[in-house]
C-alpha cells in the first residue's frame, strides 16, 4: 500500500511519467509522480532517482499558488514526497500551451527566431493524442469536434492567461523566465479546473541572467546535469519569503 487512503496497488492509469490510483474516497485520486523521464514522444527514456519527488513538490507549490490567486485546481494535498491527492476531473483532451518567448517547436515549425518576445502571449492548443502526435487545433476545430462549447473555450483560454500572469511573476521574482508551459484542464461540476502537473517537465524555464535552460530541455538536448537543474528550480520555488 502506498498510503493509507489508497484502495489497491494497481494504478487505474499509468502514463509516461505519472500513475493514477483510486482512493477510498469517491471523486479523489492519488497521482504518483514517477522517476521516469521521457522525450521525443517516448523515443528517449531514462529513470532519474528523485525526479518524481522534485516535480511533485514543485507542482504542489504552484497549484497552491494558483489557489491563493483564486484559480481552482485539482490539487488537494501532498501525501508523501512524490504523490498528491487530487480531485478526479473529467479531463479535456487538450494541451493548452502558453508562450511568452519563441522557443522549441514554435521556432522549429515557423520562421521566428528563438528568444523573440511574444507580446501578447501566444496560446497554442494541441489535441492530446500520442498516436496522432498531438496535432495542433484551432477554435473552429475544437468546436467542430465538440470538445468544448464556445463559452468553455473562452473560459479555458482566459484561465490560461491568468495562470500565465501569476506564474510569470512568481518565477521572475526568483530570477527565472517562464518561456512557455503546458496546462491540462478538466471539468468538475460545472467548472473548469487546472489538472495534471505544473513542473519542470511541463514548463520551459530560462535562467534570467544566463538564459540557460532550467527544465526538461537539459535532458532533451543533453545540456548538463538534469537532476541538479531540477533541484535548483525546486529550491527556488519552495524558498520561503516573497511569494507574489
Ligand atoms: N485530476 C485528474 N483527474 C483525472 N485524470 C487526470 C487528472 N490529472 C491528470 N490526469 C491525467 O492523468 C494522466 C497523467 O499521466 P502522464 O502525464 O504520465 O501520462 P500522459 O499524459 O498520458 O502521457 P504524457 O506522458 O504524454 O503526458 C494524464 O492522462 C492526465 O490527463
Ligand atoms: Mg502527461
Amino acid at each position: 500500500m502506498r498510503a493509507c487512503n489508497v484502495k489497491q496497488g494497481t494504478p487505474v492509469y499509468s502514463g509516461k511519467a505519472k500513475s493514477l490510483y483510486r482512493t477510498d474516497k469517491e471523486g479523489e485520486l492519488l497521482v504518483a509522480f514517477r522517476d521516469d523521464i521521457t522525450a521525443f514522444d517516448g523515443g528517449k527514456k531514462d529513470v532519474l532517482t528523485e525526479k518524481g519527488s522534485l516535480n511533485a513538490k514543485v507542482s504542489a507549490r504552484l497549484f497552491s499558488l494558483l489557489e491563493e490567486h483564486h484559480i481552482r485546481t485539482h490539487f488537494i494535498r501532498l501525501i508523501d514526497n512524490s504523490s498528491m491527492l487530487v480531485r478526479e476531473l473529467e479531463m479535456i483532451p487538450l494541451e493548452v500551451i502558453v508562450r511568452n518567448i519563441a522557443a522549441g517547436s514554435m521556432v522549429r515549425n515557423y520562421p521566428i527566431s528563438e528568444g523573440t518576445p511574444l507580446d501578447p502571449p501566444v496560446i497554442v492548443i494541441d489535441y492530446k493524442d500520442d498516436s496522432l502526435h498531438d496535432p495542433m487545433l484551432n477554435d473552429d476545430l475544437i468546436l467542430a469536434m465538440k470538445i468544448l462549447s464556445n463559452d468553455e473555450l473562452v473560459r479555458m483560454k482566459e484561465l490560461a492567461l491568468r495562470i500565465n500572469i501569476v506564474l510569470s511573476r512568481f518565477f521572475e521574482a526568483r530570477g527565472i523566465i517562464l518561456v512557455d508551459f503546458k496546462l491540462e484542464f478538466g471539468k468538475y461540476g460545472g467548472d473548469i479546473l487546472v489538472g495534471d502537473e505544473i513542473s519542470m517537465d511541463s514548463m520551459r524555464l530560462w535562467d534570467a541572467k544566463t538564459k540557460g535552460s532550467l527544465d526538461k530541455d537539459v535532458y532533451r538536448f543533453e545540456k548538463g546535469d538534469v537532476l541538479a537543474v531540477y533541484r535548483q528550480v525546486t529550491d527556488k520555488v519552495l524558498k520561503k519569503g516573497e511569494t507574489l
